[in-house]
């Protein structure tokens, strides 16, 4: 395998005096981080990046959870890496409830059933709010208060609006979602709802929602939060450390790959710049950066497509349908940033469809981890490559699992068994159940 991996900048440009600033992927356009609200590029309109003088090495984690990576942030954990600091006010750590440190379940049946050398569950469904989102959040509001805005707003297939109500919530901030009508599970719906957040229902699949949230953050109503935003993704980028350090410490090497569910293919595009930034850093090989590969459902699966096409843009499909309501989406936004990492790692993308899927969050669930279909979507990939040979007996395989159970009860309720009624003695259920 032969790895191409394009080191960030070594020089601190000349737009910021700082060590952080922000790159456009696109015509290299810099921009220092927080003198303006921007999301993607003012000269090219691409995506942007945060980039750092120093790159991180695993000597300068120290803590824990998402802010155990803060050399690896924009800002310290106390305070911003910027001139501008202050802006946030306030001390303690209004910004963190706290999340990260998240559980990399070994499920030695699943494993030798889908016959790899290892595989772990990295289960993100235990965050504060029950998805990874909360890596991302933790970050990018606290950016929303160093920039001094005023309405917090997203696009949602659900986690995303769970979590950015939980913590425009901690930010005491308002706080604005769009949710594709009658396709968001319930738990997600109830979370936002009681974090307080305004919910708007949108009669139109997700991309639609996020089209007009682009629109009004240009009209400078809203501050946007979704995965379009570069600094979420920097807090995403610790679920990457967390599985490295983790399996090193575990085995003595890294994995040979780590499987994940896509949507808009924030957390893959997140995943590799982690690699990234420890290979620019000299903290790890080339050779030895896991292969990223990303599963789709069936009905929504633009970037596989991309992949199997070998095109380097993503058509963005107009109707999209899937049980994993998480990543019914057409469009990924993050695909210019995703699909390079996927083949510069040696990864693919495959697509699942929705019987697999629940097959998939059964077979979690019988190691005890539980769920949201689209978390399952990853094994349920890994399943599909491994009886096409597209990955080997002797690799070593972590799979993300981005979402809990409970976001989704009605997907639980299917997959699993029935309620049996049952009268009301002790007689009756010894009955019932066979024991007499
Ligand atoms: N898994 C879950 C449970 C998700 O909620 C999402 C995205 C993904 C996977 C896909 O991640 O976008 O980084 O590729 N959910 C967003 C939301 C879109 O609004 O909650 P991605």
């Amino acid at each position: 395998m032969s790895l191409s991996l394009d080191a960030p900048a070594q020089d601190a440009p000349a737009v910021a005096d700082d060590d952080v600033w922000l790159e456009c992927i696109a015509c290299g356009a810099q921009f220092a981080p927080f003198d303006a609200v921007r999301f993607t590029c003012n000269d090219c309109d691409g995506l942007l990046e945060v980039r750092y003088a120093d790159p991180p090495t695993f000597a300068d984690f120290e803590g824990e959870g998402v802010w155990r990576y803060a050399a690896a942030l924009p800002f310290e954990e106390g305070e911003a890496r910027s001139a501008s600091d202050g802006a946030a006010g306030g001390g303690g750590a209004w910004y963190s409830l706290p999340e990260g440190d998240t559980p990399l379940h070994e499920v030695p049946r699943l494993s030798e059933d889908l016959g790899v050398n290892r595989l772990r569950i990295k289960h993100e469904g235990m965050n504060p709010t029950g998805s990874f989102k909360d890596r991302g959040m933790t970050v990018g509001v606290r950016v929303a208060r160093e920039l001094g805005v005023g309405r917090l707003a997203c696009a949602s297939t659900g986690n995303t609006s769970a979590a950015l109500a939980a913590y425009g919530a901690r930010a005491g901030m308002e706080t604005l979602v769009l949710l594709p009508a009658g396709k968001v599970a319930a738990g997600k719906v109830a979370q936002a709802s009681l974090h307080d957040a305004r919910i708007l229902e949108v009669d139109g699949n997700f991309d639609a929602c996020l089209d007009i949230v682009q629109d009004l953050a240009a009209r400078g109503e809203v501050y946007l939060l979704n995965s379009l935003n570069p600094f979420r993704l920097e807090g995403q980028k610790t679920i990457g450390f967390e599985i490295l350090e983790e399996f090193r410490e575990d085995y003595g090497r890294l994995p040979d790959r780590i499987v994940l569910p896509v949507g808009n293919a924030g957390n893959t595009a997140a995943l590799y710049k982690a690699f990234r930034e420890l290979v620019a850093a000299g903290a790890m090989d080339a050779d030895e950066v896991p292969a990223l590969t990303g599963v789709q459902a069936a009905g929504a699966a633009p970037m596989v497509e991309a992949i199997e096409n070998g095109a380097d843009e993503v058509r963005r499909w107009e109707s999209v349908e899937t049980r994993a309501t998480a990543i019914r989406i057409g469009n990924p936004v993050n695909a210019p940033k995703a699909l390079p990492g996927i083949r510069a790692t040696g990864g693919t993308a495959v697509a699942v469809d929705d019987e697999a899927i629940t097959e998939a969050q059964r077979d979690l669930a019988r190691e005890g981890v539980g769920v949201e279909p689209a978390s399952a979507a990853s094994v349920a990939g890994l399943r599909k490559l491994r009886e096409a040979g597209r990955v080997d007996a002797d690799e070593d395989v972590v799979c993300l699992t981005t979402g809990h159970l409970l976001k989704d009860p009605d997907a639980a309720y299917e997959a699993g068994g029935d309620p049996e009624p049952v009268d009301n003695s002790t007689e009756a259920v010894l009955e019932h159940i066979g024991a007499k």
